[in-house]
């Protein structure tokens, strides 16, 4: 009886309030006003508070709700100083997220002074995946090689460096720990001031590293196409951002990952730049698959349903070529074709996910709308050729970072602490470090910065040229 009342109630509920949303997507909402209990205990330790974001789903997709991730303008705070902003001065980037160790020193005025990479496509190649565990040994295995070459090849030492920056986030947490600890602790030896960056933010904002071409001014659609994200943007200044659109299911990156395992072309670049290459020999319509979501009129994303169909023709292909064992590979040709067909469809979706943005935002994209296409599949020169021509029939000029600046780098890093530092901001180095694997755009409901603390080890230096 109870429970029928209970069943009844929450019909009643759910029908007076048709917006509820499940529990996993809907963000983590904190009054400012009132600290949880966490966060008295610290504040009683004289400690700041943890920072805060939503506990949502890995891709949850949130539709043009306003500021995303860390909102910086007008709230600057200089927690750990700054270098002299009235002169060009350098930062050190040091990026980790993922399975790149990645550092890089950039000047104020964009210049790139020095730069350094591993990257472990070779690493995880044979598990299918990114192994975490392995990927945070290679990070701990290249970083402080990395930070040598970098400042070796820019022909400088900590001594020149103006401050020190590094991804806390969003990303695997024991990886982001190798960058953010090391960065930390060199800001920390040399006393310079210490700026941590958003992943996605830094992909965004490297667009803006000047260059040859017109200056990429705020605001600016963004298409970010990597690994782990694929999402509209509406990028309205530094830590300004609204999310129009997000994947439902796989990433573009992920997609083509996938893609390429299945086809077995997997090896040591990694799989979307193995599937690219293949695709210049095949025939991009020789196989049908489905394009993605096209009676939907909206922003978003989904790519697991093509996936899918592209297992099934990759099936009936070896059936039809006799081939039982999984082991013997499919022809040549047949794999040139399939991949050329999925690389069609996918980029077919972009597409005509970027027509509807396009006209969604027009209206405040001022006299020269502009679209920035970041994140590591933007290193994929079909999508960049096929993104351009759709953007430039709807009026947008396109701007692109160089392919090695698309996938994860320092550069990204140090530019978007430079982006910062212009504002007034950098962040608290403690004693130990604070990473935030999980930082969506959309949900992070804690405005003032974050603080990336250093394990405390008596005496501990960094080891980087001085
Ligand atoms: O931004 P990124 O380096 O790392 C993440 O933040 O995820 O993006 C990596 C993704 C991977 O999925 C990789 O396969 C894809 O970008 N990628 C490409 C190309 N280069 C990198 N996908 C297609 N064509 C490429 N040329
Ligand atoms: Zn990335």
């Amino acid at each position: 009886m109870r429970r029928a009342a209970m069943l009844l109630l929450a019909a009643a509920a759910r029908a007076l309030c048709p917006r509820m949303r499940p529990q996993h997507l809907r963000p983590t909402v904190m009054s400012a006003a009132q600290p949880s209990k966490r966060d008295a205990k610290r504040l009683a330790r004289g400690k700041a508070p943890k920072p805060r974001y939503a506990t949502g789903k890995a891709k949850a997709v949130y539709r043009g709700e306003g500021l995303g991730a860390p909102s910086y303008a007008g709230r600057a705070t200089a927690l750990s100083g700054l270098p002299d902003t009235n002169h060009a001065y350098t930062v050190l980037g040091i990026e980790t997220s993922c399975d790149d160790t990645a550092c890089a020193l950039v000047r104020s005025d964009g210049a790139i002074l020095g730069e350094a990479i591993r990257s472990q496509h070779e690493v995880h190649a044979a598990f299918g995946g990114i192994v975490p565990g392995l990927a945070k040994e290679a990070h701990e295995q290249a970083i402080d090689e990395v930070v040598t070459e970098c400042l070796e090849k820019a022909g400088l030492g900590m001594a020149d460096v103006g401050a020190v920056a590094a991804t806390v986030g969003p990303g695997l947490e024991i990886c982001l720990r190798v960058g953010a600890r090391k960065a930390a602790l060199l800001a920390s030896t040399y006393e310079k001031p210490f700026v941590h960056c958003h992943h996605l933010e830094a992909h965004c904002l490297v667009a803006r590293l000047p260059g040859d071409e017109a200056p990429l001014e705020f605001p600016y659609l963004a298409l970010l196409v990597s690994g782990g994200h694929c999402q509209l943007l509406w990028v309205q200044g530094v830590g300004d951002c609204a999310v129009l659109g997000g994947t439902l299911d796989d990433a573009l990156g992920e997609a083509y990952d996938k893609a390429a395992r299945m086809l077995h072309l997997c090896g040591p670049t990694g799989g979307g730049p193995a599937l690219e290459r293949a695709a210049l020999k095949g025939n991009a319509t020789a196989v049908e698959l489905p394009v993605p979501m096209k009676q939907r009129k909206d922003c978003d994303f989904s790519y697991s349903g093509l996936k899918n169909a592209l297992r099934g023709k990759v099936a009936e292909r070896r059936a039809e070529r006799g081939l039982i064992d999984d082991e013997t590979p499919l022809p040549e040709q047949d794999v040139f074709d399939l991949a050329a067909s999925f690389q069609n469809v996918a980029i077919r979706h972009v597409e005509d996910r970027l027509k509807v943005a396009f006209k969604r935002v027009i209206g405040e994209a001022g006299a020269a709308p502009t679209l920035a296409l970041v994140g590591g599949v933007a290193a994929n020169a079909e999508l960049r050729r096929r993104v351009s021509d759709v953007a430039a029939q709807a009026g947008w000029r396109t701007v692109v970072p160089p392919p090695r600046l698309c996938t994860d780098n320092g550069v990204m890093v140090a530019w978007a602490a430079i982006e910062k530092a212009n504002l007034g901001f950098s962040d608290v180095v403690d004693e130990e470090v604070e990473v935030i694997p999980r930082w969506p755009f959309r949900g992070f409901s804690e405005p003032e910065p974050a603080t990336v603390r250093v394990v405390a080890v008596a005496g501990e230096r960094a080891t980087a040229p001085a």
